[in-house]
């Protein structure tokens, strides 16, 4: 593998920013140059095609977000780039890296790993902190290796074909019809007037540009549910019917999503 990454990510909630930071520690200490960015800040026009590129997502609806798959179709076609791609899951992804090998073939890049990490589930049933401690080590620790089996060049990224092809298919119509507004009405996040305090945390953290200040947070039409508002919100004021019993989950504090910093290395 080329030693100089750029290593691009988008994390929700942050299991997938530890795996990046996890990954770009072990690439560092094994000699290697690594740009760790975050996809929201970042232009796929843009890449330095010299390096090697990572990819790092959350699994979402057996699929992944469309500003993630935004910024791997606005990747340029390229000859021989290296890339390689993690994504993290609470535990079924689908299959989605045989049709993104794909892709990223035809548009000339060379795949040279794929991994998925099973991390906290971030929806619905949050588990209990000991077992989402637990599944974070794990994590960490198949991210270390996964890492070090891209520098020895020991990994692969394999497909399953037809049926990973079909769930993809499923998931984009899936995420089409995520943004109509019909369902933007009915799964909007909500403002609970009593607990906010108007702080902009959410505002400001959110990677759509989606809430706006009207006396208190509203959010718009293009939701995505990363569940990085619901998660971070510091007196647990936005309500949310993708959670149970009004229940959380973050991996890293509100401060590491804050606009103005690309990324740094705790
Ligand atoms: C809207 C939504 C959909 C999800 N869909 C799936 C899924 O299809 N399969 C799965 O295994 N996990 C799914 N998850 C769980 C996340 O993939 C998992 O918790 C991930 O590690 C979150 O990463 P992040 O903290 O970087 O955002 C979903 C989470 C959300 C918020």
């Amino acid at each position: 593998m080329n030693n100089n990454i750029d290593f691009y990510y988008f994390s929700g909630t942050g299991n997938t920013m530890l795996i990046a930071r996890k990954m770009t520690e072990t690439f560092i200490e094994n000699g290697c140059h690594v740009n760790l960015k975050r996809m929201e800040l970042s232009n796929g026009s843009n890449i330095n095609i010299e390096n090697t590129i990572g990819l790092g997502f959350p699994v979402a609806i057996l699929s992944t977000y469309t500003l993630v798959w935004e910024f791997i179709n606005s990747l340029p076609n390229v000859q021989g780039t290296e890339i390689f791609m993690v994504d993290t899951l609470g535990g079924y992804s689908g299959g989605l890296v045989g049709p993104l090998r794909n892709i990223l073939e035809k548009k000339g890049y060379k795949p040279i790993g794929s991994c998925e990490i099973i991390m906290p589930i971030n929806i619905f049933f949050i588990q209990d902190k000991k077992t989402n401690d637990l599944k974070i080590r794990k994590g960490l620790e198949k991210a270390e290796k996964y890492a070090e089996a891209l520098i020895e060049g020991t990994t692969n990224w394999g497909r399953v074909p037809f049926f990973s092809d079909i769930m993809y298919l499923i998931s984009i119509v899936g995420f089409k019809l995520s943004a109509i507004d019909l369902h933007q009405k009915y799964f909007k996040f909500k403002t609970d007037k009593s607990k906010c305090n108007n702080c902009g945390i959410c505002i400001d953290i959110c990677p759509l540009n989606n809430i706006v200040l009207d006396k208190y947070p509203v959010t718009q039409n293009k939701c995505e549910y990363c569940m990085r508002c619901v998660s971070m919100c510091p007196r647990h004021a936005i309500k949310s019917i993708l959670t149970y019993k009004g229940n959380t989950y973050s991996a890293v504090k509100a401060n590491d999503f804050v606009k103005n910093k690309t990324d740094r290395l705790d």
